[in-house]
Formats: C-alpha cells, structure tokens, sequence
C-alpha cells in the first residue's frame, strides 16, 4: 500500500528518495513520484512502475538536500500520473505526500474550490496542500498552518508536508497511519515503513498519533516545541539490510519459504523451557494476573492472521481449555462484540498497521477488555496500542502473500496456548508440545529439501482455472490458507473448505477439470477425511494429498506429497508449507511474478 521517504540532511535528497521508493515497492503500487527543494520545489511523477519515475528524474534537474517521496495505491482516483503525489497547492509552492484516507475531503474540497482553489487531481489528499495554502497566506507558520489543517480533518494519515519558503524542514504528522524517523549525523530520514531507512540508520522514533512535528537538520521538535528525540523514544531497529533483500533467491517468496526453519527457531529463541515443560513469554508476564483471571479470548486478524487465528482458536481451546472465538477484523467492530473486563482481545498482524485489525483493538480499549498482540514488526501501532503481547521475531516479511509471519504465528500461538495452561494450572503435557515445537526447524526443512515432490502436484493444477482445498479440524484453517495463497500468486479460484462441508455444496464443483487439495495428515481425523477422497474420486476429480502417511494414501490419489509426522496441535506448521510452495510454483508456471500480486498490498492501512 501507500509508501512515503523523506530526507533533511546535507546529502543530496533524489538518490535517497529514490532508494527508500524501491524498497517500498514491495508493498504494492501503481504510480509514484518525489518533490525536492531547492528554492523552488520540483516534483516529478510517473504513472506505473519506478523505472518510469526514474527515466523522468534523470531527465530533470532535481538537485536539493531535503525532499518527499511517495508510491501510491489507488483509492480515490485512478492510478495516473494526475492523482499521483506528492500533491501540491495552487502556487505550486507547498507539497505533501499522504498515506491514509481524508474522509470528509468531499465537503472540504467543495469548499476549496467555492473560494476559488483549483484542483489537478481526483484524491482525497489534495485537500490538504490547499486548505495549508490558505493558512500559509494569512502569514500561519507553517507547522501551525498543517496543526491547524489537521484540526479540520476526517480520517487517518501519515502526512509530509514540504514548502519552498521554509528551506531544509519538513512537517510531519500521523494519525492511523504509521511514520517513523531515523535519526542520522545532522541528517533525518521520514518513513512510514522503517525498511525504507535502515541502509541509513538503526535509530528509529515512532511518532504516536495525533502528533506534528517540524523535522530539519538540526532536529525534530514537536508541535508545542519539545524535542522529540528523549532517549525513553529512540528505538533500535534489530535486522539488517541483508534481511530485507532477496540474498541470491529469484523472489522474496521464495527466501522468505526457505527461511520458515529459522524463523521457527528465533520465534522459539528463549521462550521453551524444556526441562520444566513450560513456556516463557516475557512480553505477557507484565499483566499475568489479569491473565489468570480471563474468561474468553477473541482473536482477530485480517487475511492469513485471520487463518492463523482460527488455528489458535483450537490451539488454545484444546491446550488451555479456555473458550476463543476468532472474528475478521473488518466485522468485528461493527456488530457490537460481547466483551467484559474478564475477555482479552488478541490481535494477529504481521506488520502491526493493518487499519482493521487496529479499530478492533481501539473497540476492544472501549469495551474495557484486556488487549494483546501477535505482532512481527517491532514498534508498530498494535504493538504500542495493546496491554501486552508477544513478537513473531520472523524478520522482514516482504513477499506480499505471507508464509514466514503465518508459521511464526503459529508457532507463537502454541507457545500462548501452552502459557495459559501454565497460567490455569492446567494438567497438559507441556514436555510434549514444546518438544515438538523444537523438532519442527528440522521437519521444515525436510519438507523443503524435497520440494521437488510438489512438481508432481503443478502438473495437475496446470490445465485448472478453479481448485478446492479440504481440510478437517487443525487441517481446516490451512485449506483456508492454502486457497488463499494460491488466489494471491497465481489468480487459480482456489476454495478453501472444511473437508465436513464439501457435501453440502462443493462437491456439485467437482469434475476432471476440477482438482482438491486434500489435507490428511494421519491424525484423528484421517478416516473421516479419507471418505472425502472416496467421494471425490467417484465424481473423477483430480486429487494432490498432503499427507504423513505415503503407504495408506498414495495409490488412491494423482499426487501423494509426504510431511513428516508431529503431534497433531503441530502438524499445520508443518502442512502449510507444501501449500506456499505449491502455490508459488503455479505462479512461476503461469509467468506471474509471485512477489508483486496484482491488486494486492503488503499492509493494508485503510479501513
Ligand atoms: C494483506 C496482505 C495479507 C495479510 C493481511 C493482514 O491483505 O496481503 O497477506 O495477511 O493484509 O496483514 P497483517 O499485516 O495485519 O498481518
């Protein structure tokens, strides 16, 4: 989604512009464009990928030390360099770049362009660069001028705001939508993704909704005039470069499936006590005893969140004994949730930004619940939003389909799982569980070493344009995210259905055209899942198992591929990964590159 950069320094601006722009890329965009300083302001944009941007900015001058960037995702307006930003005023004298919806923009630029503003694009944030216009001419300082613009403002930004008469400054603003400034020798970089930065800089300081705040070389000082960089505000930002680049892989999807073994092993790193059978997670001890005391857990998320969240859902519910129920983020706000003093409210996000599942939370604070995050980006708005909560530590996520932050959640959900057992003095094999939990880096990697096995299952979704996935139990939630995968990188209609379920309508889908991806590990619900390959077979339909069990399967089916065996509460973690990699192999078959999806964001910060 929307990625904005900005740069006060001594260094020139473009190069660093340019740079923070395709590392953004990732999140998905469809036009960008950058606004330097130099005694006037020179803005450039370009319909379409960056390297339409760059052909124009070599042909320009764009020599200057301070400068905005953006790439864009259509909202309101269609992706053209007109609606690209950075947007600016009449006189061409002030710039902003805007993450974010304005959502009484309608009435705002009514008003403008009754009081004579001309508009040259169709968004929501032009509004902005005019109604700081109208401030400015009345002789408002310019970081008042933006206090006083936002003070008339609807909605959610992330806001830089650059003018040609205040030389090397930026303002900076936020509401609902994250921006973080690295802190340099004399020189600053804004972001609203801190992936954007850290070649420059580790130092990092969040600024908090509802902030504004004057950035120049000298430092970054906060609407009312105190600094913002106490000591208690700087953060750290503990991954590299390398993490965040494709390191000799083809896609960042890929090396980010490679990687699950690892990932696993550092979302473990110190939270397993193996000789007591206990779990260790720091991040909730700081609130235990209101954790003792919950009644109920609402887990909610968005996307594959929302599929790891139903995973917990029987996680918790068969570790802890403790009644969950998972909500879409989206909904959750909007049909008057039941909650108590007594329920926590546990968001999944992998970036901590996504809009829905951060309003869940605002609601759940409302409602006076207790609130906990499953957050992989250290810093972000849920993270900072919730009582209490537990990092993936998963790295970087680039790949916009998500695989390592979907099996880091797992992973963590087990741990928390096993941490309200403990909590409830619950009587579970704790030894058991985390054991397990300590195997899985080497079963991944098994699974990956033979990922030539999933080839046998590309040949036969090839000539499909639709697809099933089955699953029961456990398995259920990985047919959601197996279908889910295939959709985003590959564009198969992929169905994700409980196996239980296909009776009841599915199964009229199926024909030789029609294959299923069937998940039956050999668990308790093997027998009950294999009469759902019965039943598809007599219908003719294509079947690619996944499964722990080779001998009982494979001469039933057109694809046999082969997990190893864990305990049951595991074995998602491990039956999702064929799932990535089949999913990724079909885009790569289908000439698609499975990094950008079309349509798709990495974060998606608007409601
Ligand atoms: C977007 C992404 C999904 C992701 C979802 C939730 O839709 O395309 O891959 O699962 O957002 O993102 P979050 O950062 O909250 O986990």
């Amino acid at each position: 989604m929307c990625g904005i950069i900005g740069y006060v320094g001594t260094q020139q601006a473009t190069p660093i512009l340019m740079e923070g722009l395709s590392v953004l890329e990732y999140r998905g965009y469809d036009s960008a464009g950058i606004c330097v300083q130099n005694g006037r302001l020179t803005t450039i944009r370009a319909e379409g990928k960056l390297v339409e941007l760059e052909k124009k900015v070599k042909r320009f001058e764009s020599q200057g030390t301070c400068g905005i960037a953006h790439t864009r995702w259509a909202t309101h307006g269609v992706p053209q360099e007109r609606n690209a930003h950075p947007h600016r005023d009449c006189t061409g004298g002030i710039a902003i770049v805007h993450n974010g919806i304005i959502e009484n923009y309608q009435e705002l630029r009514l008003e403008l362009v009754a009081s004579g503003h001309l508009f040259a694009s169709d968004t929501d944030s032009e509004v902005l660069a005019h109604l700081i216009e109208d401030r400015v001419k009345q002789g408002i300082p310019l970081l008042q001028a933006v206090e006083q613009t936002l003070e008339r403002v609807r909605g959610t930004y992330g806001l830089v705001v650059i003018s040609k008469d205040v030389p090397q400054t930026l303002i900076v603003a936020r509401m609902g939508s994250p921006l973080v400034i690295g802190v340099g020798e004399g020189e600053y970089y804004i972001a609203s993704d801190p992936s954007a930065l850290i070649t420059y800089t580790k130092d990092v300081v969040y600024l908090d909704d509802g902030e504004i705040a004057a950035v120049t070389s000298e430092g970054v000082q906060l609407s009312g005039g105190v600094s913002m960089l106490a000591q208690d505000r700087l953060l750290k930002i503990d991954w590299d470069v390398e993490e965040t680049s494709k390191g000799g892989h083809p896609h960042f999807m890929l090396k980010e499936i490679l990687e699950q073994p690892q990932v696993i092993a550092d979302s473990l790193r110190g939270r397993v006590d193996l000789i007591e059978g206990r779990s260790i997670l720091g991040g909730l001890e700081g609130i235990r005893d209101r954790l003792a005391q919950i009644d109920r857990i609402i887990i909610v998320g968005c996307g594959s969140a929302y599929y790891a969240g139903l995973v917990g859902e029987y996680l918790i519910e068969e570790i802890a004994g403790i009644p969950v129920e998972v909500e879409l983020a989206s909904e959750f706000r909007y049909r008057k949730p039941l909650i108590s003093k007594r329920t926590a409210v546990l968001a999944i996000s992998q970036s901590g930004e996504t809009a829905d599942t951060l309003e869940a939370i605002y609601e759940a604070k409302r409602k006076q619940a207790i609130t906990l995050g499953l957050v992989n980006v250290v810093g972000s708005s849920i993270a900072r939003e919730t009582d209490a909560g537990v990092y993936n530590h998963a790295g970087p996520e680039v790949g916009v389909a998500s695989t390592k932050a979907f099996v880091s959640q797992l992973t963590v959900l087990t741990l928390i799982a096993v941490y309200f057992a403990q909590l409830r003095e619950e009587e579970i094999n704790g030894h058991a569980i985390l054991a397990g939990l300590a195997e899985l880096p080497a079963q991944v990697q098994e699974i990956l070493d033979g990922r030539q096995e999933i080839l046998k299952a590309t040949a036969i979704m090839r000539n499909a344009d639709h697809c099933l996935y089955l699953g029961r139990k456990f398995q259920a939630p990985i047919a959601y995210e197996g279908a889910l995968k295939m959709k985003e990188v590959s564009y198969i209609h992929a169905e994700g259905y409980t196996s239980g379920e296909m009776k009841h309508g599915p199964i009229a889908l199926i024909s030789k055209a029609f294959p299923s991806v069937v998940l039956c590990p050999n668990d308790s619900m093997f027998e009950k899942t294999w009469s759902n390959i019965e039943e598809l077979k007599a219908r003719g339909g294509a079947i690619i198992a996944i499964t722990t069990d080779r001998a009982r399967v494979e001469d039933s089916v057109d694809a046999c591929i082969v997990i190893p065996q864990t305990l049951e509460v595991l074995q998602p973690i491990l039956s999702v990964i064929p799932l990535q990699l089949l999913a990724y192999e079909m885009a790569l078959a289908k000439n698609l590159d499975p990094d950008k999806p079309r349509n798709l964001a990495k974060s998606v910060t608007v409601e």
